[in-house]
Protein backbone atom coordinates (compact mmCIF):
# COMPACT_ATOMS: atom_id res chain seq x y z
CA UNK A 1 0.00 0.00 0.00
CA UNK A 2 1.10 3.28 -1.00
CA UNK A 3 1.97 5.74 2.07
CA UNK A 4 0.49 9.10 2.19
CA UNK A 5 2.86 12.57 2.28
CA UNK A 6 1.76 12.47 5.71
CA UNK A 7 3.58 9.24 6.74
CA UNK A 8 6.53 10.13 4.88
CA UNK A 9 7.26 13.51 6.46
CA UNK A 10 9.99 13.96 8.71
CA UNK A 11 10.82 16.47 11.20
CA UNK A 12 13.35 19.72 9.25
CA UNK A 13 13.42 17.80 6.27
CA UNK A 14 12.62 20.98 3.27
CA UNK A 15 11.42 20.89 -0.43
CA UNK A 16 12.45 24.57 -1.32
CA UNK A 17 15.53 26.81 -0.42
CA UNK A 18 14.30 30.44 -0.08
CA UNK A 19 15.65 33.09 -0.80
CA UNK A 20 17.70 35.68 2.13
CA UNK A 21 15.01 37.23 3.70
CA UNK A 22 14.76 41.03 2.38
CA UNK A 23 12.00 42.15 4.82
CA UNK A 24 11.91 42.96 8.50
CA UNK A 25 11.85 39.43 9.91
CA UNK A 26 9.06 38.73 13.16
CA UNK A 27 9.60 35.74 15.43
CA UNK A 28 7.14 32.37 14.91
CA UNK A 29 5.99 33.02 18.95
CA UNK A 30 5.11 36.64 17.57
CA UNK A 31 3.08 35.22 14.30
CA UNK A 32 1.37 33.22 16.61
CA UNK A 33 0.50 35.56 19.21
CA UNK A 34 -1.03 37.08 15.83
CA UNK A 35 -3.27 34.82 15.02
CA UNK A 36 -1.94 33.93 12.04
CA UNK A 37 -0.16 30.62 12.62
CA UNK A 38 -1.99 27.56 14.13
CA UNK A 39 0.70 26.22 16.34
CA UNK A 40 -1.19 22.89 15.79
CA UNK A 41 -1.27 22.53 12.35
CA UNK A 42 1.17 19.60 11.47
CA UNK A 43 2.37 20.13 8.50
CA UNK A 44 4.11 17.55 6.00
CA UNK A 45 7.83 18.04 6.16
CA UNK A 46 9.61 16.15 2.99
CA UNK A 47 12.29 17.03 0.35
CA UNK A 48 11.75 18.24 -3.51
CA UNK A 49 12.87 14.38 -4.38
CA UNK A 50 10.37 12.50 -2.21
CA UNK A 51 7.60 14.76 -3.68
CA UNK A 52 8.60 14.15 -6.88
CA UNK A 53 8.94 10.31 -6.12
CA UNK A 54 5.61 10.12 -4.55
CA UNK A 55 3.25 11.86 -7.16
CA UNK A 56 5.11 10.03 -9.69
CA UNK A 57 4.57 6.61 -7.98
CA UNK A 58 0.77 7.43 -7.72
CA UNK A 59 0.45 8.43 -11.22
CA UNK A 60 1.71 4.69 -11.94
CA UNK A 61 -0.96 3.09 -10.26
CA UNK A 62 -3.37 4.05 -12.22
CA UNK A 63 -4.57 2.71 -15.45
CA UNK A 64 -4.29 4.95 -18.71
CA UNK A 65 -4.29 5.32 -22.31
CA UNK A 66 -0.89 6.86 -21.92
CA UNK A 67 0.43 3.69 -20.80
CA UNK A 68 -1.98 1.01 -21.62
CA UNK A 69 -4.66 -0.66 -24.29
CA UNK A 70 -7.99 0.77 -22.94
CA UNK A 71 -10.77 -0.96 -25.52
CA UNK A 72 -13.40 0.34 -23.25
CA UNK A 73 -16.36 -0.45 -25.55
CA UNK A 74 -18.73 2.81 -25.57
CA UNK A 75 -16.22 5.15 -23.56
CA UNK A 76 -13.98 5.29 -26.46
CA UNK A 77 -10.67 5.69 -24.68
CA UNK A 78 -8.46 6.80 -27.74
CA UNK A 79 -5.28 8.83 -27.18
CA UNK A 80 -5.39 12.37 -26.35
CA UNK A 81 -2.77 13.87 -29.08
CA UNK A 82 -0.55 16.63 -27.54
CA UNK A 83 -1.19 18.96 -29.96
CA UNK A 84 -4.42 19.28 -28.10
CA UNK A 85 -2.86 20.38 -25.20
CA UNK A 86 -0.40 22.75 -26.40
CA UNK A 87 -3.31 24.61 -27.88
CA UNK A 88 -5.30 24.42 -24.81
CA UNK A 89 -2.78 26.04 -22.42
CA UNK A 90 -1.87 29.02 -24.86
CA UNK A 91 -1.47 31.73 -22.88
CA UNK A 92 -3.71 33.91 -24.64
CA UNK A 93 -6.14 31.60 -23.53
CA UNK A 94 -5.78 30.25 -20.13
CA UNK A 95 -5.24 34.02 -18.55
CA UNK A 96 -8.89 35.41 -19.59
CA UNK A 97 -11.37 36.05 -17.60
CA UNK A 98 -15.37 35.10 -18.26
CA UNK A 99 -16.28 38.46 -16.96
CA UNK A 100 -13.93 40.11 -19.87
CA UNK A 101 -15.98 42.39 -21.67
CA UNK A 102 -16.56 40.72 -25.39
CA UNK A 103 -14.13 43.04 -27.23
CA UNK A 104 -11.10 41.80 -24.99
CA UNK A 105 -11.96 38.09 -25.79
CA UNK A 106 -12.58 37.76 -29.34
CA UNK A 107 -9.78 34.90 -29.65
CA UNK A 108 -11.43 33.03 -28.03
CA UNK A 109 -15.10 33.49 -29.21
CA UNK A 110 -13.99 33.30 -32.89
CA UNK A 111 -12.21 29.72 -31.71
CA UNK A 112 -15.48 28.69 -30.33
CA UNK A 113 -18.13 30.10 -32.63
CA UNK A 114 -15.13 28.06 -35.28
CA UNK A 115 -15.86 24.61 -32.99
CA UNK A 116 -19.55 25.12 -33.47
CA UNK A 117 -19.71 25.95 -37.40
CA UNK A 118 -17.34 22.76 -37.79
CA UNK A 119 -19.87 20.69 -35.41
CA UNK A 120 -22.73 22.18 -37.28
CA UNK A 121 -21.36 20.78 -41.02
CA UNK A 122 -20.19 17.98 -39.72
CA UNK A 123 -23.57 16.85 -38.04
CA UNK A 124 -25.49 18.73 -40.62
CA UNK A 125 -27.52 20.60 -38.18
CA UNK A 126 -29.28 24.17 -38.20
CA UNK A 127 -27.30 25.24 -34.89
CA UNK A 128 -25.14 24.12 -31.79
CA UNK A 129 -24.96 25.21 -28.54
CA UNK A 130 -21.59 23.95 -26.80
CA UNK A 131 -22.87 24.81 -23.39
CA UNK A 132 -23.29 21.38 -21.98
CA UNK A 133 -20.95 19.64 -19.48
CA UNK A 134 -21.12 16.04 -20.83
CA UNK A 135 -22.88 13.76 -22.98
CA UNK A 136 -25.34 12.94 -20.43
CA UNK A 137 -26.07 16.54 -20.08
CA UNK A 138 -26.36 17.18 -23.58
CA UNK A 139 -29.06 14.36 -23.37
CA UNK A 140 -31.00 16.08 -20.74
CA UNK A 141 -30.58 19.57 -22.45
CA UNK A 142 -31.67 17.93 -25.80
CA UNK A 143 -34.73 16.38 -24.18
CA UNK A 144 -35.82 19.80 -22.30
CA UNK A 145 -35.56 21.48 -25.63
CA UNK A 146 -37.89 18.51 -27.13
CA UNK A 147 -40.18 19.40 -24.29
CA UNK A 148 -39.85 23.29 -25.13
CA UNK A 149 -41.15 22.17 -28.07
CA UNK A 150 -43.99 20.36 -27.66
CA UNK A 151 -44.98 22.68 -24.76
CA UNK A 152 -44.80 25.90 -27.20
CA UNK A 153 -47.27 24.36 -29.73
CA UNK A 154 -49.75 23.72 -27.17
CA UNK A 155 -49.24 19.91 -27.22
CA UNK A 156 -49.44 18.72 -23.83
CA UNK A 157 -50.06 14.95 -24.71
CA UNK A 158 -46.94 14.01 -25.43
CA UNK A 159 -45.13 12.59 -22.20
CA UNK A 160 -43.42 9.44 -23.84
CA UNK A 161 -40.32 8.60 -24.91
CA UNK A 162 -39.26 5.52 -26.81
CA UNK A 163 -36.30 4.12 -26.20
CA UNK A 164 -34.86 0.46 -27.40
CA UNK A 165 -33.29 -1.57 -24.57
CA UNK A 166 -30.33 -1.78 -25.95
CA UNK A 167 -29.55 2.38 -25.35
CA UNK A 168 -26.90 2.88 -22.58
CA UNK A 169 -28.24 3.94 -18.79
CA UNK A 170 -28.34 7.86 -19.27
CA UNK A 171 -30.98 7.86 -21.90
CA UNK A 172 -33.74 6.28 -19.67
CA UNK A 173 -32.40 8.59 -16.56
CA UNK A 174 -32.49 11.74 -18.79
CA UNK A 175 -35.53 11.45 -20.26
CA UNK A 176 -37.13 10.57 -16.64
CA UNK A 177 -35.44 13.53 -15.27
CA UNK A 178 -36.74 15.81 -18.06
CA UNK A 179 -40.12 14.79 -17.05
CA UNK A 180 -40.85 12.01 -19.78
CA UNK A 181 -42.20 8.38 -19.39
CA UNK A 182 -39.89 6.03 -20.57
CA UNK A 183 -41.27 2.75 -22.97
CA UNK A 184 -38.35 0.43 -23.95
CA UNK A 185 -38.52 -0.88 -27.48
CA UNK A 186 -37.22 -3.87 -28.43
CA UNK A 187 -33.85 -5.06 -31.00
CA UNK A 188 -34.25 -7.38 -33.60
CA UNK A 189 -31.99 -10.65 -34.20
CA UNK A 190 -30.06 -8.54 -36.03
CA UNK A 191 -29.53 -6.21 -33.56
CA UNK A 192 -31.42 -3.02 -34.41
CA UNK A 193 -34.32 -1.64 -33.24
CA UNK A 194 -36.95 -3.90 -34.09
CA UNK A 195 -39.41 -1.72 -36.14
CA UNK A 196 -42.96 -3.88 -35.34
CA UNK A 197 -42.33 -3.05 -31.82
CA UNK A 198 -41.21 0.52 -32.90
CA UNK A 199 -44.64 1.16 -34.71
CA UNK A 200 -46.75 -0.56 -32.06
CA UNK A 201 -45.80 2.29 -29.98
CA UNK A 202 -45.65 4.74 -31.63
CA UNK A 203 -49.18 6.99 -30.80
CA UNK A 204 -49.53 10.90 -30.42
CA UNK A 205 -48.44 10.64 -27.20
CA UNK A 206 -44.99 9.93 -28.14
CA UNK A 207 -42.89 13.22 -28.06
CA UNK A 208 -39.64 11.65 -29.28
CA UNK A 209 -37.43 7.99 -29.82
CA UNK A 210 -34.20 8.54 -28.77
CA UNK A 211 -31.76 6.31 -30.30
CA UNK A 212 -27.81 5.73 -30.61
CA UNK A 213 -26.12 4.89 -34.18
CA UNK A 214 -24.43 2.91 -34.42
CA UNK A 215 -26.12 1.08 -31.26
CA UNK A 216 -24.08 0.16 -27.87
CA UNK A 217 -23.84 -3.37 -30.10
CA UNK A 218 -21.33 -1.65 -32.48
CA UNK A 219 -24.61 -1.74 -35.14
CA UNK A 220 -25.45 0.71 -37.54
CA UNK A 221 -29.71 1.58 -37.79
CA UNK A 222 -30.19 0.90 -41.55
CA UNK A 223 -33.97 2.18 -40.69
CA UNK A 224 -32.62 5.60 -39.27
CA UNK A 225 -33.98 7.88 -42.11
CA UNK A 226 -37.64 5.56 -42.09
CA UNK A 227 -37.62 6.29 -38.20
CA UNK A 228 -37.50 9.96 -39.17
CA UNK A 229 -40.49 10.03 -41.26
CA UNK A 230 -43.02 8.02 -39.44
CA UNK A 231 -41.44 10.00 -36.04
CA UNK A 232 -42.56 13.17 -37.46
CA UNK A 233 -46.05 12.26 -39.46
CA UNK A 234 -47.31 12.08 -35.59
CA UNK A 235 -44.96 15.07 -34.50
CA UNK A 236 -42.90 13.45 -32.30
CA UNK A 237 -38.79 14.29 -32.93
CA UNK A 238 -35.78 12.14 -33.51
CA UNK A 239 -33.12 12.07 -30.63
CA UNK A 240 -29.69 10.56 -31.83
CA UNK A 241 -27.41 9.80 -29.04
CA UNK A 242 -24.10 10.89 -31.14
CA UNK A 243 -21.86 8.77 -28.42
CA UNK A 244 -21.01 6.87 -31.08
CA UNK A 245 -20.55 9.57 -34.00
CA UNK A 246 -16.62 8.56 -34.10
CA UNK A 247 -17.82 5.93 -36.24
CA UNK A 248 -19.68 8.71 -38.38
CA UNK A 249 -17.49 11.62 -38.53
CA UNK A 250 -17.10 13.23 -41.81
CA UNK A 251 -18.57 10.21 -44.00
CA UNK A 252 -22.61 10.51 -42.77
CA UNK A 253 -24.21 13.38 -41.14
CA UNK A 254 -27.01 12.62 -38.86
CA UNK A 255 -28.87 15.71 -39.68
CA UNK A 256 -29.31 14.61 -43.20
CA UNK A 257 -31.22 11.60 -42.05
CA UNK A 258 -33.71 13.84 -40.25
CA UNK A 259 -32.35 13.86 -36.67
CA UNK A 260 -33.76 16.49 -34.62
CA UNK A 261 -30.97 16.76 -32.04
CA UNK A 262 -28.31 15.07 -30.80
CA UNK A 263 -25.24 15.35 -28.32
CA UNK A 264 -21.70 15.36 -29.71
CA UNK A 265 -19.35 13.60 -26.85
CA UNK A 266 -16.39 15.61 -27.75
CA UNK A 267 -14.00 13.53 -25.66
CA UNK A 268 -15.11 10.24 -27.54
CA UNK A 269 -14.84 11.84 -31.25
CA UNK A 270 -12.36 14.08 -30.74
CA UNK A 271 -9.88 13.19 -28.92
CA UNK A 272 -10.74 15.02 -25.40
CA UNK A 273 -9.95 13.79 -21.96
CA UNK A 274 -12.19 11.60 -20.52
CA UNK A 275 -13.12 10.26 -16.99
CA UNK A 276 -10.72 11.31 -13.75
CA UNK A 277 -8.16 12.61 -17.02
CA UNK A 278 -10.46 16.48 -16.76
CA UNK A 279 -14.26 18.20 -17.44
CA UNK A 280 -16.34 16.42 -20.69
CA UNK A 281 -17.95 18.41 -22.95
CA UNK A 282 -21.23 17.79 -24.87
CA UNK A 283 -22.29 20.13 -27.37
CA UNK A 284 -26.01 19.58 -28.61
CA UNK A 285 -26.84 20.08 -32.67
CA UNK A 286 -30.64 20.29 -33.21
CA UNK A 287 -32.28 21.00 -36.57
CA UNK A 288 -34.53 24.05 -37.67
CA UNK A 289 -37.58 22.92 -35.16
CA UNK A 290 -35.49 22.96 -32.12
CA UNK A 291 -33.13 26.28 -32.96
CA UNK A 292 -35.68 28.11 -31.11
CA UNK A 293 -35.28 26.65 -27.75
CA UNK A 294 -31.33 26.67 -27.61
CA UNK A 295 -29.63 27.97 -24.44
CA UNK A 296 -28.66 31.49 -23.98
CA UNK A 297 -26.22 32.85 -24.74
CA UNK A 298 -25.21 31.43 -28.52
CA UNK A 299 -22.11 32.42 -29.71
CA UNK A 300 -22.15 34.50 -32.85
CA UNK A 301 -20.36 36.61 -35.35
CA UNK A 302 -22.06 39.72 -37.12
CA UNK A 303 -19.82 40.10 -39.96
CA UNK A 304 -17.26 41.80 -37.67
CA UNK A 305 -17.39 40.91 -34.51
CA UNK A 306 -17.80 37.86 -32.02
CA UNK A 307 -20.62 38.10 -29.35
CA UNK A 308 -22.90 36.59 -27.03
CA UNK A 309 -26.63 36.73 -28.19
CA UNK A 310 -28.77 36.43 -25.30
CA UNK A 311 -31.43 37.36 -27.27
CA UNK A 312 -33.11 34.05 -27.75
CA UNK A 313 -37.04 34.54 -26.33
CA UNK A 314 -38.48 30.81 -26.32
CA UNK A 315 -34.47 29.19 -24.73
CA UNK A 316 -34.44 27.16 -22.32
CA UNK A 317 -31.99 29.22 -20.29
CA UNK A 318 -28.74 28.90 -19.27
CA UNK A 319 -27.63 25.24 -18.64
CA UNK A 320 -24.10 25.61 -17.75
CA UNK A 321 -21.94 28.62 -15.93
CA UNK A 322 -20.04 31.27 -17.70
CA UNK A 323 -19.30 30.10 -21.45
CA UNK A 324 -18.92 26.14 -21.26
CA UNK A 325 -15.62 23.82 -20.78
CA UNK A 326 -13.66 26.34 -22.62
CA UNK A 327 -10.33 23.89 -22.63
CA UNK A 328 -12.17 20.84 -23.74
CA UNK A 329 -13.64 23.13 -26.57
CA UNK A 330 -10.17 24.09 -27.86
CA UNK A 331 -8.81 20.61 -27.57
CA UNK A 332 -11.67 19.15 -29.55
CA UNK A 333 -10.82 22.20 -32.48
CA UNK A 334 -7.78 21.07 -32.16
CA UNK A 335 -8.28 17.59 -33.38
CA UNK A 336 -10.43 18.80 -36.00
CA UNK A 337 -8.26 21.16 -37.60
CA UNK A 338 -5.66 18.51 -37.56
CA UNK A 339 -7.08 16.52 -39.55
CA UNK A 340 -9.07 19.15 -41.66
CA UNK A 341 -10.73 17.49 -44.71
CA UNK A 342 -9.30 13.95 -43.49
CA UNK A 343 -11.91 13.43 -41.06
CA UNK A 344 -13.27 11.29 -42.26
CA UNK A 345 -9.83 8.81 -41.89
CA UNK A 346 -11.38 9.20 -37.61
CA UNK A 347 -14.37 6.84 -38.52
CA UNK A 348 -12.66 4.79 -41.05
CA UNK A 349 -9.65 3.49 -39.30
CA UNK A 350 -12.00 3.40 -35.70
CA UNK A 351 -14.12 0.55 -38.01
CA UNK A 352 -10.87 -1.22 -39.72
CA UNK A 353 -9.43 -1.49 -36.14
CA UNK A 354 -13.13 -2.68 -34.67
CA UNK A 355 -13.47 -4.99 -37.70
CA UNK A 356 -10.23 -6.23 -37.72
CA UNK A 357 -10.16 -7.22 -33.98
CA UNK A 358 -13.46 -8.82 -34.39
CA UNK A 359 -12.18 -11.20 -37.01
CA UNK A 360 -8.87 -11.94 -35.08
CA UNK A 361 -11.16 -13.21 -32.45
CA UNK A 362 -13.42 -14.90 -33.91
CA UNK A 363 -13.82 -18.44 -31.79
CA UNK A 364 -12.54 -17.30 -28.34
CA UNK A 365 -15.79 -16.24 -27.42
CA UNK A 366 -19.27 -16.23 -28.30
CA UNK A 367 -20.47 -13.71 -30.98
CA UNK A 368 -24.26 -13.23 -30.40
CA UNK A 369 -24.52 -10.84 -33.90
CA UNK A 370 -22.00 -12.58 -36.00
CA UNK A 371 -23.72 -12.18 -39.51
CA UNK A 372 -24.17 -8.35 -38.84
CA UNK A 373 -21.02 -6.53 -39.90
CA UNK A 374 -19.81 -4.41 -36.57
CA UNK A 375 -19.02 -0.62 -36.93
CA UNK A 376 -16.52 0.84 -34.81
CA UNK A 377 -16.96 -1.71 -31.65
CA UNK A 378 -18.24 -4.76 -31.46
CA UNK A 379 -19.93 -6.79 -28.33
CA UNK A 380 -18.88 -10.66 -27.69
CA UNK A 381 -20.19 -12.52 -24.64
CA UNK A 382 -18.31 -15.39 -22.22
CA UNK A 383 -21.06 -17.46 -21.95
CA UNK A 384 -18.92 -20.00 -23.67
CA UNK A 385 -16.48 -20.20 -20.71
CA UNK A 386 -19.37 -20.78 -18.24
CA UNK A 387 -18.69 -24.51 -18.45
CA UNK A 388 -15.36 -23.65 -16.86
CA UNK A 389 -16.98 -21.57 -14.51
CA UNK A 390 -15.99 -18.76 -16.03
CA UNK A 391 -17.34 -15.28 -16.18
CA UNK A 392 -16.67 -12.05 -17.74
CA UNK A 393 -15.74 -10.42 -14.40
CA UNK A 394 -12.89 -13.14 -13.98
CA UNK A 395 -11.52 -12.47 -17.79
CA UNK A 396 -11.50 -8.97 -17.28
CA UNK A 397 -9.78 -8.81 -14.06
CA UNK A 398 -7.06 -11.23 -16.12
CA UNK A 399 -6.73 -8.88 -19.06
CA UNK A 400 -5.38 -6.74 -16.21
CA UNK A 401 -2.31 -9.33 -15.30
CA UNK A 402 -1.39 -8.69 -18.96
CA UNK A 403 -1.33 -5.08 -18.90
CA UNK A 404 -4.60 -4.34 -20.51
CA UNK A 405 -7.62 -2.54 -19.70
CA UNK A 406 -10.60 -4.68 -19.56
CA UNK A 407 -13.67 -4.24 -22.20
CA UNK A 408 -16.77 -2.66 -20.80
CA UNK A 409 -18.84 -5.53 -19.22
CA UNK A 410 -22.53 -6.42 -18.85
CA UNK A 411 -23.14 -3.74 -21.35
CA UNK A 412 -25.41 -3.76 -23.18
CA UNK A 413 -27.77 -5.29 -20.85
CA UNK A 414 -29.35 -7.43 -23.66
CA UNK A 415 -26.23 -9.66 -23.82
CA UNK A 416 -25.44 -12.22 -21.25
CA UNK A 417 -21.70 -11.55 -20.01
CA UNK A 418 -20.86 -8.95 -22.56
CA UNK A 419 -17.63 -7.96 -23.61
CA UNK A 420 -17.85 -4.93 -25.77
CA UNK A 421 -14.65 -3.96 -26.87
CA UNK A 422 -13.82 -0.75 -28.92
CA UNK A 423 -10.24 -0.88 -30.27
CA UNK A 424 -10.51 3.07 -31.42
CA UNK A 425 -8.13 4.25 -35.00
CA UNK A 426 -5.49 5.41 -32.55
CA UNK A 427 -4.34 1.90 -31.99
CA UNK A 428 -1.52 0.47 -34.17
CA UNK A 429 -2.40 -3.50 -35.77
CA UNK A 430 1.04 -4.16 -33.45
CA UNK A 431 -1.39 -3.23 -30.27
CA UNK A 432 -4.48 -5.40 -31.52
CA UNK A 433 -2.04 -8.08 -32.28
CA UNK A 434 -1.52 -8.26 -28.84
CA UNK A 435 -4.56 -8.09 -27.33
CA UNK A 436 -5.36 -10.80 -29.81
CA UNK A 437 -2.85 -13.03 -28.28
CA UNK A 438 -3.99 -12.17 -24.69
CA UNK A 439 -7.83 -13.10 -25.05
CA UNK A 440 -6.03 -16.38 -26.80
CA UNK A 441 -3.89 -17.04 -23.75
CA UNK A 442 -6.55 -16.26 -21.16
CA UNK A 443 -9.45 -18.63 -23.16
CA UNK A 444 -6.35 -21.46 -22.40
CA UNK A 445 -6.41 -20.53 -18.98
CA UNK A 446 -9.98 -20.59 -18.22
CA UNK A 447 -10.00 -24.56 -19.83
CA UNK A 448 -6.94 -25.63 -17.92
CA UNK A 449 -6.67 -23.56 -15.08
CA UNK A 450 -9.85 -21.45 -14.19
CA UNK A 451 -8.90 -20.69 -10.60
CA UNK A 452 -6.10 -18.69 -12.19
CA UNK A 453 -8.90 -16.29 -13.85
CA UNK A 454 -11.20 -16.46 -10.56
CA UNK A 455 -8.69 -15.29 -8.38
CA UNK A 456 -7.13 -12.54 -10.95
CA UNK A 457 -5.84 -10.03 -11.25
CA UNK A 458 -2.17 -11.10 -9.02
CA UNK A 459 -0.27 -8.36 -10.50
CA UNK A 460 -2.20 -5.18 -9.73
CA UNK A 461 -1.50 -2.58 -7.05
CA UNK A 462 -5.15 -3.87 -5.68
CA UNK A 463 -5.90 -7.48 -6.13
CA UNK A 464 -9.45 -8.98 -6.55
CA UNK A 465 -12.18 -6.59 -4.10
CA UNK A 466 -15.59 -8.44 -3.16
CA UNK A 467 -17.70 -6.36 -5.34
CA UNK A 468 -20.57 -6.46 -3.53
CA UNK A 469 -19.21 -5.23 -0.48
CA UNK A 470 -16.68 -2.71 -1.72
CA UNK A 471 -20.35 -1.25 -2.66
CA UNK A 472 -22.36 -1.80 0.69
CA UNK A 473 -19.46 -0.85 2.74
CA UNK A 474 -16.96 1.11 0.78
CA UNK A 475 -13.76 2.72 2.57
CA UNK A 476 -14.21 5.97 1.87
CA UNK A 477 -11.86 7.54 4.23
CA UNK A 478 -7.80 6.85 4.22
CA UNK A 479 -6.67 4.60 7.58
CA UNK A 480 -3.50 5.73 8.44
CA UNK A 481 -1.56 3.01 10.28
CA UNK A 482 0.58 5.69 11.68
CA UNK A 483 0.30 9.17 11.38
CA UNK A 484 3.06 11.14 13.03
C1 LIG B 1 -24.02 5.54 -25.76
C2 LIG B 1 -23.71 6.56 -24.70
N1 LIG B 1 -24.58 7.54 -24.46
C3 LIG B 1 -24.33 8.48 -23.53
C4 LIG B 1 -23.19 8.46 -22.77
C5 LIG B 1 -22.98 9.51 -21.70
O1 LIG B 1 -21.93 10.37 -22.04
P1 LIG B 1 -21.02 11.10 -20.93
O2 LIG B 1 -20.15 10.05 -20.32
O3 LIG B 1 -20.25 12.11 -21.71
O4 LIG B 1 -21.95 11.73 -19.95
C6 LIG B 1 -22.26 7.45 -22.96
C7 LIG B 1 -21.04 7.38 -22.12
O5 LIG B 1 -20.27 6.52 -22.08
C8 LIG B 1 -22.51 6.48 -23.96
O6 LIG B 1 -21.65 5.49 -24.20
Amino acid sequence: MEKLLFEISREGKKAIAFPPCDVEEISPQEVIEKDYLREDLELIEVSQLDVVRHFTRLSQLNFSIDTNFYPLGSCTMKYNPRVNENVASLEGFTELHPFQDEETVQGILEAAYLLKEYLKELGGFADVSLQPAAGAHGELLGLLLIAAYHRDRGNDKKDIVLIPDSAHGTNPASAAIAGFKVLTVKSDKNGELDWEDFKKKLNDRVAALMITNPNTLGIFERNIKRLAEALHEVDALLYMDGANFNALVGRMRPGDWGVDVMHFNLHKTFSTPHGGGGPGSGPVGVSERLKPYLPVPQIEFDGTKYYLNWNIPKSVGKVLTFYGHVGIWLRALAYILAYGKEIFKVADHAILNARYLRKKLEGFFADPYKHVPCMHEFVLSATNLKKYGVKALDVAKRMLDYGVHPPTMYFPLIVPEALMIEPTETESKETLDYFAQVCKQIVNEAKTNPQLLKEAPHKTPVRRIKEAEANRRPILKYQPKEVK
